[in-house]
């Protein structure tokens, strides 16, 4: 009898690692938990610490907590570690009715924009953090890359994106994990993005596309709506698309105090029918002054400590930054769709994409080219596909994408604002 109790015990806090939310799998252009119910992210991205700010679990929980009380219902994190344990974090988010989208490159491990190459030490390295994460049910999306493609005369990268969602996603099969959506987080490249997030989903071959597409758009800064922002052209694109697409950041922090507004465009008649909801960029106050809180006053740059780094501290109370935290709060309160139902949902009404031909100093990848090899490099314009243990027998040519003129770079003056956010957080303590 006693030991009976004991295994129950046992059993029952294995169990209670993040039991408690349902599961969530892409189906069409949407996501939908377990019980049917669409889902849309209101998400924050978090990453106190650049390896892994998902191993201290007081300091989850405390930031959990708040998390919860704006509204929150998704995080992203950009590096894990995934030797550590998460198994206190993740339960803090789950408790907190929130979801994790983890990228799973590291420091070490990126897809690389020019010079490109995807090869087993970069699979390895993703697959590592899969094995780590599967088992949590608030695990909600993984991405095969931040902004891989970060400039407009780099889009000869995306193959090799397609290429990690083909690897990964064949990796998440044969381990017979269940359906995580496996997909890509991109920089707002007007001349780019239209094309990229088509060829990403195009080819009709499910196995080699990404499961959904996130979008870093940082086009609406206050004051703005739905036509001077821009996102109704992002919403001209979006239109029944192939698979969910999001924002995987947001938030424009010119001039400020930020007002927000963006959510209820999102979450409104205008783009609710083709979005899953928008993470906002960042949890924590740093030098990019994107935070919604602070852990403590700004310190001396030079200053280091447990808890200090690039002149900010680090961990402790989250203390809300007024008064951007009500104003987000506020407008999340105000944007509660129901979306649809899966029950009421066919997939088969979301659209399928061409594979767009290259453009003289546009969009450089010609329609549905072969997807890279396991250990192929793109040299110049070409890339070499090469044997692998995925290619079995076949001793492949070499073979080549279309070679064209490559174009300036122009990006807009939004996304090199969200490119200098997420670098920070990378570059301080390297
Ligand atoms: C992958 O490429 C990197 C960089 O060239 C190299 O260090 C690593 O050894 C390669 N891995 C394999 C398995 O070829
Ligand atoms: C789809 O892609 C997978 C992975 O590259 C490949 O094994 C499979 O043969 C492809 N299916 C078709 C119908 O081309
Ligand atoms: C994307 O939207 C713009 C309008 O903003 C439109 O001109 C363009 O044709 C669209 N591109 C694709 C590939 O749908
Ligand atoms: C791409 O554009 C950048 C400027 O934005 C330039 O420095 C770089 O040399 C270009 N790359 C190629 C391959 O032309």
């Amino acid at each position: 009898m006693r030991s009976s109790i004991l295994v129950g015990a046992a059993a029952l806090s294995t169990a209670a690692v993040s039991a408690n939310l349902p599961t969530i799998e892409a189906i069409g252009s949407k996501f939908f938990d377990k019980n049917g119910k669409q889902f849309f992210m209101k998400g924050i991205a978090y990453q106190l610490t650049p390896d892994d700010p998902l191993v201290d679990t007081e300091q989850c929980q405390q930031d959990a907590a708040l998390m919860q009380t704006l509204g929150a219902n998704t995080i992203r994190v950009y590096h894990v570690d995934p030797d550590a344990d998460h198994d206190g974090c993740m339960a803090a988010f789950a408790d907190a009715g929130i979801y994790a989208t983890v990228d799973m490159d590291t420091f070490h491990s990126y897809v690389l924009p020019e010079n490109t190459f995807w090869n087993k030490t970069q699979l390895d390295a993703y697959t590592k953090v899969m094995d780590t994460f599967h088992k949590y049910d608030n695990l909600l999306g993984l991405y095969v890359g931040n902004e891989i493609i970060a400039r407009a005369n780099q889009s000869l990268a995306a193959p090799f994106i397609k290429a990690a969602a083909r690897d990964t996603k064949a990796h998440r099969d044969a381990k017979g994990y269940r359906n995580i959506p496996i997909g890509y987080s991109a920089a707002d490249i007007a001349e780019l993005r239209p094309m990229l997030q088509d060829y990403l989903t195009c080819g009709g071959n499910a196995s080699e596309n990404v499961d959904f597409f996130g979008l870093n758009s940082y086009e609406w800064c206050d004051p703005a709506n739905y036509q001077t922002s821009g996102y109704a052209n992002l919403q001209v694109n979006a239109s029944n698309f192939p698979v969910p697409i999001f924002f995987s950041e947001t938030g424009c922090n010119v001039p400020g105090p930020r007002l927000f507004e963006d959510q209820a465009a999102i979450f409104g008649p205008d783009m609710v029918k083709s979005w899953s909801g928008a993470i906002i960029y960042e949890w924590i106050q740093e030098e990019n002054n994107y935070g919604l809180i602070s852990y403590g006053p700004q310190v001396d740059p030079t200053a280091t400590g447990a808890n200090i780094g690039g002149g900010y501290t680090r961990k402790g109370k989250p203390t809300p930054k007024s008064p951007d935290f009500e104003n987000l709060k506020t407008q999340w309160k105000a944007a509660n769709p129901t979306g649809v139902a899966r029950s009421d949902y066919d997939a088969k009404s979301a659209s399928t994409r061409e594979c767009p031909k290259s453009t003289s100093g546009g969009w450089l990848v010609d329609g549905n080219v072969a997807v890279p090899t396991l250990g192929a490099t793109l040299t110049g314009s070409t890339y070499s596909q090469v044997p692998s243990a995925t290619a079995g027998d076949h001793a492949a040519e070499p073979t080549e994408s279309k070679k064209s003129a490559v174009s300036g770079s122009n990006e807009i003056a939004g996304m090199a604002a969200g490119l200098v956010g997420v670098m920070m957080i990378f570059t301080f303590w390297l």
